[in-house]
């Protein structure tokens, strides 16, 4: 399929990218960054910069595709004013959802994140009624970027409304790669009490990219909202007893697919996305969350 990816420069979108093109599909790239003009060494997807907050920008750049893939997004609320991350996020989704209504596009993969809930940025504590949290977990977003990700999830909901484009939302955990799973994720591996607000959760980079490809290629009917989280939690504990140690009983626990679960469940990705996860924070980081050794 002819697939476009958004934001392919960062994180996310590089690793989107190499999956598409693994999986064969003829990708074109685009983000803020200037093109490089030489010759494209081979497989190199196309490269278009576009800033998406420019209506003009996006309509350009949809026409033409069979799917999006809308990664471009300020990942987070705390390093631009408020305003900033809002406007550029909501409507970098808005206009592009816009076109790829107008254009036919058949299908439409919005990341949205595992913020929408509440987790991570809010400024009056915030704490999930249960674990696992799920899809069905309500929405109770206090800051600018998860607002701007709920409304992209709402904007979804419009646009199967309007037209035949199928939306999919993939609300991804914190996301790791090789270069930061020691630094972000090696704290916690040595002391459960370092907390992070999403109860140790985490996901690898080239496992969502599997699962973002596996919703490219879906033909589920209307908008479906799927969490992606590595199966595991940060450290490999006991998930029932570190939730009770400590939230002593603030946070109702549910079903748990193993013992040492992660705090947010994919279940629904699993069954519907037929996602299978392969990577754990263990293939990169040692007991004492320091970094591997080469092999
Ligand atoms: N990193 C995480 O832990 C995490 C977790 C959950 C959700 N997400 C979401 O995943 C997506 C990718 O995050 P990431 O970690 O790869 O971030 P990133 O900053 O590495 O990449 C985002 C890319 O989007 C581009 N971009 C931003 N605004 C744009 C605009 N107006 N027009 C065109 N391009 C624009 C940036 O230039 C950047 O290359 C984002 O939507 C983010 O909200 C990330």
């Amino acid at each position: 399929m002819r697939i476009l990816v958004t934001g392919a420069l960062g994180k996310v979108g590089r690793a989107t990218t190499e999956a598409l093109v693994q999986a064969g599909h003829q990708v074109t790239a685009s983000d803020l960054a200037r093109p490089d003009f030489d010759r494209p060494a081979p497989g190199t997807p196309d490269y278009q910069m576009a800033d998406l907050t420019n209506p003009g920008d996006a309509f350009a750049l949809v026409r033409g595709h069979d799917v999006v893939i809308h990664v471009a997004a300020i990942p987070e609320p705390t390093h631009n004013p408020p305003h900033v991350v809002f406007q550029n996020n909501l409507m970098a989704t808005f206009n592009v959802l816009e076109a790829a209504v107008r254009f036919g596009v058949k299908r439409f993969v919005n990341i949205s994140s595992e913020t929408v809930p509440g987790f991570f940025f809010p400024e009056r504590p915030f704490l999930p009624d249960y674990a696992p949290v799920d899809e069905e977990h309500p929405a109770r977003p206090q800051d600018p970027y998860a607002l701007s990700k709920l409304f992209s999830e709402q904007l979804m909901d419009a646009a199967v409304q309007r037209s035949d484009i199928r939306a999919i939302s993939i609300r991804p955990s914190w996301v790791q790669h090789k270069g930061n799973y020691a630094r972000n994720l090696g704290p916690q591996v040595r002391d459960a009490s370092v907390l992070s607000p999403n109860l140790w959760s985490y996901i690898d980079a080239y496992d969502l990219a599997d699962a973002i490809v596996l919703a490219a290629e879906s033909d589920l009917p209307g908008h479906e909202v799927f969490y992606i989280a590595s199966p595991d939690n940060v450290g490999g504990r006991d998930f029932a007893e570190i939730l009770r140690q400590y939230y002593g009983d603030q946070i109702e626990l549910r079903d748990l697919s193993r013992v040492d679960a992660s705090g947010i469940s994919s279940a629904k990705a699993q069954r519907l996305l037929g996602w299978q996860p392969k990577r754990s924070w263990r293939d990169y980081l040692d007991e004492d969350g320091n970094e591997r050794a080469e092999d």
